[in-house]
C-alpha cells in the first residue's frame, strides 16, 4: 500500500498537531453550547473521531453519507442521501465535519438542506481545502489544510475505497490510475 505513494503532502505528525489546534478554535466557538456535529461519510471518518476528542463541550455526533450522481471523480453538484441523519436539526447548532472541498458544490447542497431543515446555526470544518477547484463560492468557516489540485489519498480518503487506513495524505503513483 505505502509503495503505491509517490510522495507524503502531510504528515501524520502534522494532522494531528492540526485536528487539536482545530479542536481548541472550535472549543471556544461553541462555549456554552451543545453542537451536533456531522460527520459526512466515509471520507472524513478518521478525521471525525480524532477532532471531537478535542472539543471539550457537550456535543452529539451523527452521521450522512452523501454521493454524486454519476461515475466520474468529479462531484456533479447533484447530491444523493445514501444515509440521512437520525436526529432533527431544527434549532440546533450544527457543525458539519468534511474531509476535503473541492467544487464545493457537494457541501452547498447539504448547508442548503440543513438550512432548509431550520438549523440554528450551520458551520463547516474541513481538514482539506483546494480552492483552486471551486465553482461555488462556498468557504469552509475552519480549514486545516491548502492543498493543491492534486487527487490525495489517506487519513479517510480514498482512491476507489483504498488507502483510507494510512495514516497520513498523500499522492497516488500515476500509474495506479492507469490500472
Ligand atoms: P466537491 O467537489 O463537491 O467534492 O467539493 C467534495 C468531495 O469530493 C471528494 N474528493 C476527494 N476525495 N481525494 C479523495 O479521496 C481527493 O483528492 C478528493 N477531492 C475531492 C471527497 O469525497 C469530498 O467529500
Ligand atoms: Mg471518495
Amino acid at each position: 500500500m505505502q509503495n503505491d505513494i509517490l510522495e507524503i503532502l502531510i504528515s501524520e505528525e502534522d494532522i494531528k498537531k492540526k485536528v487539536t489546534e482545530l479542536g481548541e478554535k472550535l472549543s471556544a466557538e461553541y462555549v456554552g453550547r451543545n453542537p451536533l456535529v456531522i460527520c459526512v461519510l466515509k471520507g472524513a471518518f478518521i478525521f471525525m473521531a480524532d477532532l471531537v476528542k478535542s472539543i471539550n463541550v457537550p456535543l452529539e455526533i451523527d452521521f450522512m453519507a452523501v454521493s454524486s450522481y454519476g461515475a466520474s471523480t468529479k462531484s456533479s453538484g447533484v447530491v444523493k442521501i445514501i444515509k440521512d441523519l437520525d436526529v432533527p436539526v431544527e434549532g440546533r447548532d450544527v457543525l458539519i465535519v468534511e474531509d476535503i472541498i473541492d467544487s464545493g458544490l457537494t457541501l452547498s447542497h447539504l448547508i442548503e438542506m440543513l438550512n432548509n431543515r431550520n438549523a440554528k446555526s450551520t458551520r463547516v470544518v474541513t481538514l482539506f481545502d483546494k480552492p483552486s477547484g471551486r465553482k461555488v463560492d462556498l468557504q469552509a468557516d475552519y480549514a486545516g489544510f491548502i492543498i493543491p489540485d492534486a487527487f490525495v489519498v489517506g487519513y479517510g480518503l480514498d482512491y476507489s475505497e483504498k488507502y483510507r487506513n494510512l495514516p497520513y495524505v498523500g499522492v497516488l503513483k500515476p500509474e495506479i490510475y492507469s490500472h
